[in-house]
């Protein structure tokens, strides 16, 4: 039994961990959320209270993190200003979370001592041609194009550097795009579900060509415990399922899904500087860690997703309208 702590973890992927661990460990977890926009309590409901703590605070706000350091055993640090879209609009947030709050985290682990996961992303690659053979991999050079991917890029660094030179004892994850349950409606996939649901037709930025590598957020949360557990301090993991599609064929299959005609979608505004393509060889983390993802059929995943936001109307609905305007206002 560990005590985890989980920076992050009323958003998207880190209340996903959460779950996967009160599920399938012994662990307690204290969680680290500053419940921004992007962070929401109703996705830690129904964990028992006494494994799950949520302290409401920031990664940058060092006293704090060097409190919680003192009392955890890991920290699984996913907590980031993470959508491309708001990064082009006011990239600050980024720079003071992403790259300030990594710094404070890091610091205090130096401090005491204590192990860390860096979560990261396979963006800091910049992108690959839609016909490139290859994948990115652990020794892919780091290529980053949005403000977002570039502070993620920069977090990555620093972790480096922290572990040769100060022998922090950390690895990093860059992970493909996740989908699954409590994703925010400012996403992707999220977004067109929702759009469905209310009757409005589903946005594909530019001509949808753009291809994305998918995963489900279980499939990442069992990577991330793999590592925790034999990853070798210093080294980086790249997480993938081989889950390649292009956007147009994920609008058009959550249209199907959902019941309507496949071709019931706009077409908007690309975004600035729109990465083409994502492509992950997690072969490393396969052979010499032994993980596989459980979600083999992206349609099954999908089609559970679905469900999900059907279900769960409750939990989405207050972002919706403000997140429509957001786009509305340039034209996606
Ligand atoms: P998210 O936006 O859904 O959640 C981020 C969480 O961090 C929120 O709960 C938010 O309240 C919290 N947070 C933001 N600023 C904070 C601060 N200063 N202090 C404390 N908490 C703060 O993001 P996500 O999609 O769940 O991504 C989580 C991590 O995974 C990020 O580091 C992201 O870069 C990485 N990642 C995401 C994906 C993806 O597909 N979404 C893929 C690979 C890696
Ligand atoms: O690759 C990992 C990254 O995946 C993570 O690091 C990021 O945190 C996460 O947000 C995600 O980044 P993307 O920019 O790929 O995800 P997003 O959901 O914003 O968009 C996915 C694709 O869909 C992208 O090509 C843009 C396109 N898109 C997006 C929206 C919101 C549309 O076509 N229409 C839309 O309405």
């Amino acid at each position: 039994m560990a005590r985890l702590l989980v920076t992050g973890g009323a958003g998207f992927i880190g209340s996903n961990f959460v779950h996967h661990v009160i599920e399938n460990t012994d662990h307690t977890v204290t969680v680290l959320d500053k419940l921004t926009y992007a962070g929401n309590r109703a996705s830690l409901a129904g964990l028992p209270e006494d494994r799950v703590e949520l302290v409401v605070g920031d990664v940058a706000d060092a006293p704090l993190v060097n409190d919680l350091f003192s009392r955890h055993d890991a920290v699984v640090h996913y907590a980031a200003e993470s959508h491309n879209d708001n990064s082009l609009d006011n990239p600050h947030p980024f720079l003071k979370t992403n790259v300030i709050g990594t710094y404070t985290l890091l610091e205090a682990a130096r401090q005491h001592d204590v192990r860390l996961h860096h979560i990261s992303t396979d963006e800091v690659y910049g992108d690959l041609a839609l016909d490139d053979p290859q994948r990115f991999t652990e020794t892919t050079a780091y290529n980053p194009s949005s403000p977002y991917s570039s502070t993620k890029a920069a977090s990555d660094m620093l972790v480096r550097a922290w572990v040769r030179s100060f022998g922090v004892r950390a690895t990093i994850s860059n992970c493909s795009n996740n989908y699954g349950p409590y994703q925010h409606v400012e996403k992707f996939i999220p977004r067109q579900i929702t759009n469905v649901i209310r009757g409005i037709r589903p946005k594909l930025y530019g001509t949808g060509q753009n291809v994305r590598d998918w995963i489900h957020a279980d499939d990442h949360s069992s990577a991330v415990l793999t590592i925790l557990d034999r990853g070798v301090i210093g080294e980086t993991y790249l997480i993938g399922a081989d889950g390649e599609e292009n956007n147009r064929d994920v609008v058009e299959t959550i249209l199907e899904l959902m019941g309507e005609d496949r071709s019931e979608y706009d077409l908007v505004t690309d975004r600035a500087g729109h990465d083409l393509r994502y492509a992950i060889d997690s072969t490393r983390l396969r052979r010499e860690l032994g993980w596989e993802p459980a979600f083999t059929s992206f349609r099954e995943g999908l089609e559970s997703t679905i469900a999900w936001y059907r279900e769960n109307e409750d939990w989405w609905a207050g972002a919706k309208d403000g997140v429509e305007a957001f786009y509305a206002s340039k034209g996606q």
